[in-house]
């Protein structure tokens, strides 16, 4: 890994920025990509910080998931990397709390494109991009597809039902990606311990997308549900 770059999609905040301190060093270089550059420069300076080696590379690159232009054109930066990008860690994720249909047609769809569409449309273009040769693993984040999360869901119907479209598509083209020697992973989480609330850490699960990177050659996890124990 030490040679190679990985993209984190959604290194801005949340889980994505706990990702890339936990990888910070593991890589070459970490390209950190989402949407807000002003977010995505907070996680650089915190991984500056964290460590000093003068060896490793940082990029910064906004994409828009729900912006088809501006998925294709982050797909083009890629292609002037000189290091192989070895895996796509996609965290990001548009969130909505309250009843759907008060939702506008144009928040309903931004939320789609965020967790569904978009995840897919850049999934399929780097796969195109000539990328795919050196690509090892994809890991969508999305969320525990139980009847737990469903009872828990009645005021997330969009982001719970994007979440699991995006559920569904992985593990589908998770078998037809494995014959092309990518590994699609779909870590699934519960809810976060995070604002005093109980659940897994982001600590943990940064050290399960740690740990799918180091499989080896012949494994793949097709998909994890990780729940807080109690
Ligand atoms: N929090 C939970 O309890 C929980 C539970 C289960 C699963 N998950 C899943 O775990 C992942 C991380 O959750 P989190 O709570 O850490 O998320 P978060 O703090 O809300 O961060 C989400 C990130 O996604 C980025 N993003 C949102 N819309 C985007 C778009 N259109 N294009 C590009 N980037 C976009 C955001 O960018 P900005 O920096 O611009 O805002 C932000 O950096 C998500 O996929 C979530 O669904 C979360």
């Amino acid at each position: 890994m030490k040679d190679c770059a990985a993209i984190v999609l959604g290194a801005g905040k949340g889980l994505g920025r706990t990702i890339c301190r936990k990888l910070n060093g593991r890589f070459k270089c970490l390209i950190l990509a989402g949407r807000s550059r002003e977010n995505l420069e907070v996680t650089l300076s915190e991984l500056q910080r964290q460590d000093a080696d003068p060896n490793l590379e940082f990029v910064i690159s906004q994409v828009d998931l729900t912006d088809h232009d501006s998925i294709a054109t982050f797909v083009e930066s890629l292609k002037d990397l000189a290091i192989p990008i070895r895996a796509l860690i996609n965290t990001a994720a548009g969130f909505y709390r309250g009843k759907f249909y008060d939702q506008s047609f144009e928040s309903i769809d931004r939320l789609v494109s965020a967790n569904y569409t978009g995840p897919v449309l850049l999934t399929s273009k780097l796969l195109q991009a000539g990328l795919r040769s050196e690509l090892i693993d994809i890991i969508h984040v999305t969320n525990v597809n139980s009847s737990t999360t469903l009872d828990s869901s009645s005021s997330s119907s969009m982001h719970t039902s994007s979440k699991a479209a995006l559920n569904i598509f992985s593990r589908i083209v998770g078998r037809e990606l494995i014959g092309d020697g990518v590994r699609l992973t779909i870590l699934a989480p519960g809810t976060f311990a995070r604002d005093g609330r109980k659940g897994v850490s982001e600590e943990s699960l940064a050290h399960i997308v740690e740990f799918l990177l180091t499989l080896p050659d012949d494994a793949w996890i097709e998909a994890i549900e990780v729940r807080p124990r109690g």
